[in-house]
């Protein structure tokens, strides 16, 4: 890796699907971290996201290639050897399963319905967890969401949480003010500030929203946004879920989910005739179309920006540099790399590292 170039999958948790999506489809293939995965699950519910290469004869195993689920197994669809959701072929058509026929699949965890799987370098099990389900219930509404593809990396799409300076410049977000200071803890790191956004809504009346936020950071591909709202009193939860696709390419799915609206502090557009239920339905809906306006304003820049290993930082950047600190956790050197280098050294043939 030169000293300008990001590597493209960051050890952590990165999104794959909703228990939703895969209840009703069964089985999904989709590129991943550089790979084909397969997701499906079970009778019970469980989910196994696993790499799409049939350990047999190395046939693909996702719907288009003719692959199913019965029973709870995977079935490939070259010569049927069955799968379990542990990954461990369990049966085949005409012999027993051969005991090293086994799945790669991935550590999976679920947040809210939404299924992450651990990317670790090297295959190293998982080095976190990523935080637990919020509270949720019938206070809350569905979570909506909504994926761009471009030109990215999680770093630097997580890197918004920080860059106070930006929300102001591309965003014109007014009031920006940092409430405390970022914290670190392992691979969790928090921000909070607040700021006022001002929308226009199909041109006919200004939305102004004045918002207290407080950005979670946990690993790359998990950003968690936690607003309260004060002009409305309104409470919701944002997510920006940055997941490589191909070494170049990066989904960002955004997820957006309101706390039941009931007694607004003031009036919201046409919204306080509606019943609270669909009033924060739509609200949500409207929030999420906010989030995706403001998203693509950065993507503007994101998707054709170069990144910089020493940016010439000036005061109003503020934890950028802290920000890069943390970041490194996830480029992990690889143990034997790192007893290569030792033996290197030791030959004479590389210089000590600073
Ligand atoms: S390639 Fe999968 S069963 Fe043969
Ligand atoms: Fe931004």
């Amino acid at each position: 890796m030169s000293e300008d170039t990001l590597s493209p999958f960051p050890e952590g948790w990165y999104f794959v699907t909703t228990a939703k999506s895969l209840r009703k489809a069964k089985l999904i293939q989709k590129a991943w971290m550089g790979l084909q995965i397969v997701a499906w699950c079970d009778d019970r519910g469980r989910s196994s996201v696993a790499e799409s290469v049939c350990p047999h004869l190395g046939s693909e195993l996702g719907p288009a290639a003719g692959g199913r689920v019965r029973d709870g197994c995977l079935v490939c669809p070259f010569h049927g050897y069955e799968f379990d959701i542990a990954g461990q072929c369990v049966a085949t058509p005409f012999a027993p399963p051969p005991r090293t026929a086994k799945l790669r699949v991935f550590e999976t965890r679920e947040v809210l319905g939404m299924i992450f799987a651990w990317w670790g370098i090297d295959g190293r099990p998982p080095q976190w967890s990523l935080p637990e389900d919020p509270p949720a219930g019938a206070d809350w509404c569905e979570l909506r969401f909504q994926t761009l593809r471009f030109r990215g990396h999680p770093q630097e799409t997580s890197e918004n949480a920080v860059d106070m300076a930006h929300l102001r410049y591309v965003h014109g977000y007014g009031n920006v003010g940092r409430v405390g200071a970022v914290t670190l803890d392992g691979a969790h790191l928090l921000s909070s500030f607040d700021f006022k956004r001002n929308q226009s809504v199909v041109g006919i009346t200004n939305l102004t929203f004045d918002v207290s936020a407080t950005a979670h950071v946990v690993g790359l591909g998990y950003s968690f946004v936690e607003f309260h709202e004060r002009s409305i009193g309104m409470d919701g939860r944002l997510w920006v879920l940055a997941t490589p696709v191909d070494g170049t390419l990066i989904d960002l799915v955004l997820v957006s989910q309101l706390r039941r609206i009931r007694n607004p502090k003031r009036p919201i557009v046409g919204l306080r005739f509606l019943p609270p239920a669909l009033r924060t339905e739509t609200m949500n809906w409207l929030m999420l179309y906010f989030q995706k306006h403001d998203v693509m304003q950065d993507v503007v820049v994101w998707s054709r920006k170069r990144y910089r290993s020493r940016p010439s930082l000036c005061r109003s950047d503020g934890e950028i540099g802290m920000y890069r600190r943390y970041c490194r956790q996830f480029y992990p050197v690889p143990e034997d790399s790192t007893r290569r280098r030792v033996a290197n050294r030791s030959a004479g043939y590389e210089s000590a590292e600073p």
